[in-house]
Parts: C-alpha cells; structure tokens; sequence
C-alpha cells in the first residue's frame, strides 16, 4: 500500500474514532438537561407551561427557584413569600397570574391572620388590583354601627379559634384607613390587606360577606419579572431558560451544553472535562 494512502486511512478513521468517542458522550451528558427542559409542564389543569415554572415532571433546573408549582391540587398551588396561592389564570404572553389566597379560600374567617406580601423583585402588582382591608376583633361600637360608619364599610362576624370576633371590612378604593372614620372602630386588634381586582371591587358596596369571600376569591393579578435579559440572549442563541439549582443562578440548557449566558459561555466543569479529553486525544495523536 502506497505510505501516503496508509496515513490518510489512518488519519481518517482516528478523525472518525475521536468524533464518535467524544460527541456522543458530551451530547448525551448535556443533551439530557435541554431534553428535560424541552417538555412543558401540565399541572392541574394547565397546560404547556414553560419556564419559569417548574415542578412535576419539570426539574428545578429548568425553572426559576422561585416559580415551583405544585401540582396535586384541583389547581395549581404556589408559594410567594411564604403565602400559599391557587393559581386561577396562567397569561404567558402577557406574563400575567391570576391568584387567590389559599388561607381565604371561601372565606374570610382564616385561623392565621396575615398580610399579603408580594415578593416585588419577581412580582408587580397590576393596575387592575385593589387592597380590601379586612378589619378584625374590633370593638363592638357603642352606638348602632350605621351612625358611626359610611355605607363603604359593612361588618361582618368570626369565630376565631373558639373567639368571636366582630370584623369590618373595606374595599380601599372607598375607604383607605378605616381609623379615621371612628375611633371606636379604628381600635381593631388586626387588620389584613387581600388584593381583589378593580371591577369587583367597584360592585361591592353596598354587598354581603358571601360576596367578599366570592370577590377575594376571584383572585388578583400579578405580572411575573422572571423573564430577564439573560433569558431573552439564551433564546436567542437557542437555548431554554432555566437555573442552576446549586447556586440558585440563572443557567442556558442548550443542545451542546449548560451555560451562563448564551449557548457559548460554559457554566459546568462537565464542559471543561471535554475540553481537555479532546486535548489529551490531540496530543495522543500528534
Ligand atoms: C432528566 O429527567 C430524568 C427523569 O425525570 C431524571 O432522572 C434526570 O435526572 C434528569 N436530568 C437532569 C440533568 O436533570
Ligand atoms: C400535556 O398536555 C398536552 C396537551 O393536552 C399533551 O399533548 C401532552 O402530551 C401533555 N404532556 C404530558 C407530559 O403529559
Ligand atoms: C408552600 O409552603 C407551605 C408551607 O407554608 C409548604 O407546606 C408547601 O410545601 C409549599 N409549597 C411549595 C410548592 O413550595
Ligand atoms: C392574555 O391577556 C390578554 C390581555 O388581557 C388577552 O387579550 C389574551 O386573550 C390573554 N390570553 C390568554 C391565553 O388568556
Ligand atoms: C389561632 O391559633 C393559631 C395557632 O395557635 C395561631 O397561630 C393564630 O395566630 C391564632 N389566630 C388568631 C387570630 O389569634
Ligand atoms: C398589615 O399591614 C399593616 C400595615 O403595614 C399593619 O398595620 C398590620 O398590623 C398588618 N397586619 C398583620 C396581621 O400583620
Ligand atoms: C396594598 O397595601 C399594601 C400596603 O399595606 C401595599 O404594599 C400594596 O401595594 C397594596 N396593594 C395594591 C394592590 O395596591
Ligand atoms: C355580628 O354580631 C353583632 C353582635 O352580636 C350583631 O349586632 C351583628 O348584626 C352581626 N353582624 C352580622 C353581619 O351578622
Ligand atoms: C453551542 O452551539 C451553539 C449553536 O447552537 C454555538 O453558537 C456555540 O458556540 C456552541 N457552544 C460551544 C461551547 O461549543
């Protein structure tokens, strides 16, 4: 055989050796987190959902930490700042949640009395909410509540842990601090602010307790910010979105590897171990 011929044949085959021992390797290894993240999340009724939610089949790392769904319920629960809501319209265009509080879920007698707190670096608020004022274990008012009170605040009652608790309630567009409406009512022991959504905070008052509770349970919206700069250059490049669980950092999943930003910049140190297992079989054949 021509010397020529023999070291192109070789040449070839080794060429052909590093590519099959090298890439189906580094796919396979990288491949699985794009494969993982390329399946949407059905939860509770919901379907097709993508980054930045997570749960069910979804590992974390393809969502944002914060935007974990559980997904046992009749609909989809999920924590913000420790409040646990039902998850009643997912918008991904507008990137909008319709929610309501769990703990007021038909009711408006919840055992653990606290605020709603939006966690404001990932959620806003938008201009169709409203605060409602829950007002609890008031005083009972001397004189008959009607002389004492405007027709925008309406009493409702509770036992709470086996105490009654005689309660106002106010939508914030009527009247936004009750304790300057009457001393004797302004003497509250709690009060809690729930969002509700503009249009039905309008129909309100005059109403029923049932249809606060109704109204509460209508839920309000809130816009997600999770979708950020780094996502919108990992799309770009191809990637999906997601994170990395150990740091909590944002991460790109791409057809050839994980990354911090982009398919190019390498995040993982399995990356790494390719570089220099193409390097160790350069060397070996030079
Ligand atoms: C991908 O999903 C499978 C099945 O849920 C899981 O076993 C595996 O650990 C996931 N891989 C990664 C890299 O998250
Ligand atoms: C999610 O729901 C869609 C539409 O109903 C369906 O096509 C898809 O197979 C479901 N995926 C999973 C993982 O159940
Ligand atoms: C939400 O928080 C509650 C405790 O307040 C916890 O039991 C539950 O597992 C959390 N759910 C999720 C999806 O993190
Ligand atoms: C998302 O919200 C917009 C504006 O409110 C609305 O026009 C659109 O129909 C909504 N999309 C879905 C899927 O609900
Ligand atoms: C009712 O009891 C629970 C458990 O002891 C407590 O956490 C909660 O604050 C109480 N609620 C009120 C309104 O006092
Ligand atoms: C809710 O927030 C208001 C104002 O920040 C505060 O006065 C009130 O005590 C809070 N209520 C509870 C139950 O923590
Ligand atoms: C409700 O009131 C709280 C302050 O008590 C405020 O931080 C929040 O933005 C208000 N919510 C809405 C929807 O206006
Ligand atoms: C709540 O209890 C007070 C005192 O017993 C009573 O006068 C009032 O009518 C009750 N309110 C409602 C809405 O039932
Ligand atoms: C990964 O693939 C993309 C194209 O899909 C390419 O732009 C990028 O340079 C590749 N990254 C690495 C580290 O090879």
């Amino acid at each position: 055989m021509h010397p020529h011929l023999f070291s192109a044949i070789t040449l070839s085959l080794m060429i052909i050796a590093i590519t099959l021992i090298h890439c189906p390797t580094s796919l396979r290894a990288e491949d699985e987190q794009y494969l993982n993240c390329s399946a949407p999340l059905n939860c509770s009724g919901f379907t097709d959902l993508g980054y930045p939610f997570w749960g069910l089949n979804r590992p974390e790392s393809c969502g944002h930490p914060s935007f974990q769904l559980d997904c046992s319920n009749d609909a989809p629960r999920i924590n913000i700042s420790n409040i646990n809501y039902k998850v009643l319209e997912v918008n991904k265009t507008f990137q909008t949640l319709r929610v309501a509080r769990t703990d007021y879920w038909e009711t408006i007698c919840p055992s653990v009395l606290v605020n709603t707190t939006i966690d404001f670096t990932l959620f806003s608020y938008t201009t169709s909410d409203t605060n409602l004022t829950l007002y609890y274990q008031c005083p009972l008012p001397a004189v008959p509540i009607t002389t004492l009170i405007s027709t925008s605040v309406l009493q409702f009652n509770c036992t709470i842990n086996n105490t009654y608790f005689f309660n106002y309630y106010s939508p914030n567009i009527y009247s936004p601090d009750l304790s300057s409406i009457s001393n004797s009512i302004g003497a509250c022991n709690y009060w809690v602010n729930v969002p509700i959504q503009l249009p039905t905070a309008m129909a309100l008052i005059p109403t029923t307790q049932y249809a606060v509770t109704a109204a509460i349970d209508g839920g309000f919206m809130l816009t997600w910010n999770a979708r950020n700069p780094q996502c919108e250059t990992c799309v770009g490049a191809g990637g999906l979105c997601g994170s990395d669980p150990s740091t909590n950092a944002f991460a790109c999943h791409c057809q050839n590897g994980t990354f911090v930003s982009g398919c190019a910049r390498p995040l993982s140190s399995s990356s790494k171990h390719e570089i220099l297992l193409s390097f160790v079989l350069i060397s070996f054949l030079v």
